[in-house]
């Protein structure tokens, strides 16, 4: 895909790609003060439809991470979910895609703080490209990096310079030969994935960490819990994971809006359960693919549609 070719939104205007300039001492880009969100479309190829999954809950989180940074979204979350459909239409983008909101602090001055800098607010969207391939499950190794601790840099936000904690992590799992890193907190606890929140299964119970052991708070972990609960009947537990109980889980898998659901079937070369994905992993991916889809009624509400309905008589 060639970016020339992709409309943004940026500075209350839709423009080409190429036209919105960031200089070399835009203070978000020296001191990674800047926060955003990753938003998916699906596209409903029997509907020719796009629907966007929780448009309107990820820029409620991501006004709630540009607060901490002393940063102002320049609308509303109406306006943002709008703009972000006009966006997909403007590009014609009837198939899956990717979209990155982001709101950085914006002056060209040397020095570091929060107060007296200004913000610069756009949406991109691109066609969305697979992350990692989970289908066949994920290998994945404890990373030797601990991630950042709330009372260093909230990683309940979804802060630019925070990645740095995730890039460390992923590079070296990768190095490692895994697929993916599982990080610590700063206590030892089991936290999340570099850009994933993190489900066990034990006893036929799903377990998460709470959301005081340093994760994004995720839309997708949101969901899952919610569909587990309420789709599958089986009992969410949020509490702290130690490492060693992750040796003994019959399931792992990862969670969100890149990956999905991505079931993890081995974590420090030691199989989860046989090594195959599990029943649990399984049921959930389906499911929550469908949901994302607008194919199931109870949670229409959760997906929005971009283009005009075909439907006879709809508006
Ligand atoms: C560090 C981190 N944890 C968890 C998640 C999952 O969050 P969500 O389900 O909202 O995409 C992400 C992805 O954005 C992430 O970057």
């Amino acid at each position: 895909m060639d970016l020339d070719d992709v409309t943004i939104y940026h500075g209350g205007q839709f423009k080409a790609y190429g036209d919105a300039r960031i200089g070399l001492l835009t203070h978000g880009l020296n001191y990674g003060t800047g926060c955003f969100e990753g938003i998916r479309g699906y596209w409903n190829a029997a509907e020719n439809q796009l629907y966007f999954f929780r448009l309107a809950e990820h820029y409620d989180r991501m006004r709630s991470s540009a607060k901490l940074l002393m940063l102002t979204l320049p609308e509303d979350t109406e306006a943002l979910c709008r703009n972000t459909l006009e966006l997909a239409r403007r590009n014609d983008y009837r198939q899956d895609v990717y979209v990155r909101p982001i709101a950085f602090k914006s002056s060209e001055e040397i020095g570091v703080r929060l107060h007296n800098v200004k913000g610069d607010f756009a949406i991109v969207a691109v066609p969305h490209k697979s992350y990692f391939d989970a289908s066949r499950g994920l290998k994945v190794g404890v990373a030797s990096w601990r991630r950042i601790d709330d009372n260093s840099a909230p990683a309940r936000a979804k802060l630019t310079g925070v990645y740095v904690s995730s890039a460390l992590a992923k590079t070296e799992a990768v190095e490692n030969g895994f697929d993916e890193a599982i990080l610590l907190s700063s206590d030892g606890h089991v936290s999340e994935g570099s850009a994933e929140n993190l489900f066990m299964v034990r006893g036929g119970r799903v377990i998460t960490p709470p959301v005081t052991d340093s994760i994004l708070e995720g839309i997708t972990r949101d969901s899952l819990i919610e569909l587990c609960r309420t789709e599958l009947n089986i009992e969410v537990v949020e509490r702290s994971i130690d490492r060693s109980e992750l040796y003994a889980a019959e399931e792992i898998f990862f969670s969100g809006t890149a990956v999905g659901v991505g079931p993890v079937i081995e974590v420090d070369r030691r199989l989860v359960g046989d090594g195959k994905i599990g029943p649990i992993s399984t049921a959930l991916g389906d499911l929550y693919a469908k949901v994302t889809l607008g194919k199931i009624a109870q949670y229409r509400q959760w997906v929005t549609p971009c283009f005009p309905s075909l439907v006879a008589g709809a508006v």
